[in-house]
Formats: C-alpha cells, structure tokens, sequence
C-alpha cells in the first residue's frame, strides 16, 4: 500500500471518529463516585473547619448539592437500593451487610443499573467495591452487567495488602483483590485509594469515544481496614493535620483528604479527554460515619446523631 492510500484510511478513520465521538456527542457519560461511610460533617462545604475538602467542595459548588438525598444505613442495603432503584426491603437486603462465608446476594432475578445503560451502548466499568455477593460466579460484578471490575468483593479489605480478614469471626485473612475474574497482585502495596483511581484515570484515557462511559468508581475510602489495622492513610495525608490531636481522627482525615485528591484527579481525567462537558457525576457517601462498634471511623455526623 502506498503512502499516500495509507494516509487517506488514517484520514477516513479521523473523520469518522469526530462524526461519533465529537460533532455528533454521544449520550451523557454517568460517573457515580460512591464514598464509603463517611460523615456529614467531614466535607468542608458543609462545614467543617477542621478536614478542607477543596476538590469536594469545588464539585459541590459547581454542581447541585442535594440536602435531602436519603440513604440505607448500611453498606449492602445502600447499594442493592443505588443498583436497583428499589427499597431494599422489595428484595430482601434490607436486614444486615453480606458477611464473607454466607451463601446470598443480590438477587438474581433483579436487573441492575449497568445492565440498562449496556443495552444503551454504554461502556459500564465498576472500580472499587461491590459487597452484593459473591458465593457463586454469576453474583459477581462483571456477570450482572458490568464490562469490567476492579477491586474487591467484601465489606472492606487492608488499604495496602488487599487482603480481608474478619477478626470477629476467626477468619484467616485472604487476598480479595480482582482484575474481572481472575485474582490480582500486582497493585498489592498500593493505598487502595490510588490503585482505584489510576484504574478510573486508565479507563477514562482509555475510552471509546464513540460510546458513552458508565463508570461507578466505588472507593474503601473511608470504611475503616480490616479490624487488625482499622485506621489506614498515607504518612504525607496524615500530616496535613497536625492541628487535630486524636490520633484516630487524624488519620481519618488523611483517608479523606486523600480521596479529596481522587476526585480532583478524576474530574481532571474527564475535563483532559474532553469528556467532562458531556459528563452528569454523582458523587455520595453510601451512609453516614458509623460511631459505634468495630467499623467506627471516627466521622462526625453532626448536626445528625449517630
Ligand atoms: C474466636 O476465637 C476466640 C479465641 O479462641 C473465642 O473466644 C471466640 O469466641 C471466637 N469467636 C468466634 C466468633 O468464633
Ligand atoms: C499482598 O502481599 C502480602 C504479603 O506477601 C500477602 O499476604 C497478601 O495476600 C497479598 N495480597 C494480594 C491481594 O495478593
Ligand atoms: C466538549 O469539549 C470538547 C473538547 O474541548 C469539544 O470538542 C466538544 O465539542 C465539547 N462538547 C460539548 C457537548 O460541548
């Protein structure tokens, strides 16, 4: 093939690629950016003066702040509802969250969000947690609608090693960390909020942009870790916050102030590939801090008790 038919290909395939992906947008790409138990009053636009929140609050500010968006107080209900637009007590996941060795799920007979917006021509990736079953294969993330998933299928793993490890139950602690089916090692050490987000950055530079992305980037942040070593976040988040004293709490505010820096990045993805235009982002804690128990982070839910 001469240079000159070679070139003219290259130009049919740039001109078709514009009349797809730019002179003609696609539908909207739906981004849901899900947090992890954090507290109402953890975010400084409503507030607090103690953790900034400066990409939060930037998105907030720009966007629509929805003061009466209700959820389930609990990981599983919340997302079985998120996934299936239902109460969760139309399907029974309205009593406790999924513990590891228990044989249930979300129900198969429901059809979920991904599976809606596939059927549209969507790309539909899910990055971070799932937590609606995993018993049998046909409960998981990419068998319910969904082109790809990474990241873990429990309530929570160590921020680092990705392993889970229920101390209440005398469980031994097992990797749970995949790549769509099969295992994954290789981001075993990174701080599960990076791993998460260089996986949406990669997604996002990677997109067709002749499809619409649905991209549900479900963070551990700011759950605590496995009961051994709740409380997780890097040294130089940490260290933004001198001015707190409990030590707990510090920390806490290191696993926000990190996340702060995820969302930031991952809107940065979006405005960079040109996307963020034709974007509509949601971006919610599942439920509130828990303040009690094994899992409590030490979030502030105030004005709103426990
Ligand atoms: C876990 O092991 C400890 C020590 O053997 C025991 O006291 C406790 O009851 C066990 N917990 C469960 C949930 O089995
Ligand atoms: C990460 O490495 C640690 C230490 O070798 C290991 O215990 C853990 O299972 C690994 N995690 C994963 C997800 O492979
Ligand atoms: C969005 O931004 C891109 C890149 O700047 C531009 O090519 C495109 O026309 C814009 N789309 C809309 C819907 O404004």
């Amino acid at each position: 093939m001469g240079l000159s038919q070679f070139t003219t290909i290259l130009g049919a395939l740039l001109f078709l690629r514009q009349v797809a992906g730019v002179t003609q947008p696609t539908n909207p790409n739906i981004i849901i950016i899900l947090i992890d138990d954090m507290g109402f009053n953890d975010v400084s636009f409503h507030g607090s003066n103690q953790i900034l929140t400066p990409n939060i609050d930037a998105f907030a500010y720009n966007g629509v702040i929805l003061n009466r968006y209700y959820v389930p107080n609990l990981c599983t209900p919340s997302r079985a509802a998120l996934l299936t637009g239902k109460y969760p007590i139309h399907n029974g996941m309205q009593h406790f969250v999924q513990i590891s060795d228990e044989p249930w799920g979300l129900p198969l007979g429901e059809r979920l969000m991904p599976q809606f917006f596939r059927d549209k021509g969507y790309s539909t990736q899910l990055i971070g947690k799932w937590h609606l079953g995993f018993w049998r294969q046909d409960h998981t993330p990419i068998m319910r609608g969904f082109d790809h998933h990474f990241g873990y299928y429990n309530g929570y793993i160590d921020y680092y090693d990705h392993t889970h490890y229920m101390l209440d139950s005398n469980y031994t602690a097992g990797a749970d960390f995949r790549r769509d089916l099969q295992r994954c090692h290789s981001d075993n050490g990174t701080y599960a909020t990076e791993a998460f987000t260089k996986e949406a950055r990669r997604i996002i530079e990677q997109h067709d942009l002749s499809r619409p992305l649905f991209m549900v980037l479900s963070h551990l942040a700011v759950h605590t870790g496995n009961e051994n070593q709740p409380m997780q976040a890097p040294y130089d988040e940490v260290a933004k916050f001198e001015h707190i004293s409990d030590p707990k709490r510090r920390t806490y505010a290191g696993m926000v102030s990190s996340l702060d820096k995820s969302v930031g990045q991952t809107m940065r993805a979006l405005l960079d590939r040109g996307m963020l235009n034709n974007s509509i982002v949601l971006l919610y804690s599942d439920n509130g801090a828990p303040t009690l128990g094994i899992h409590s982070n030490s979030g502030s839910n105030h004005p709103f008790r426990g």
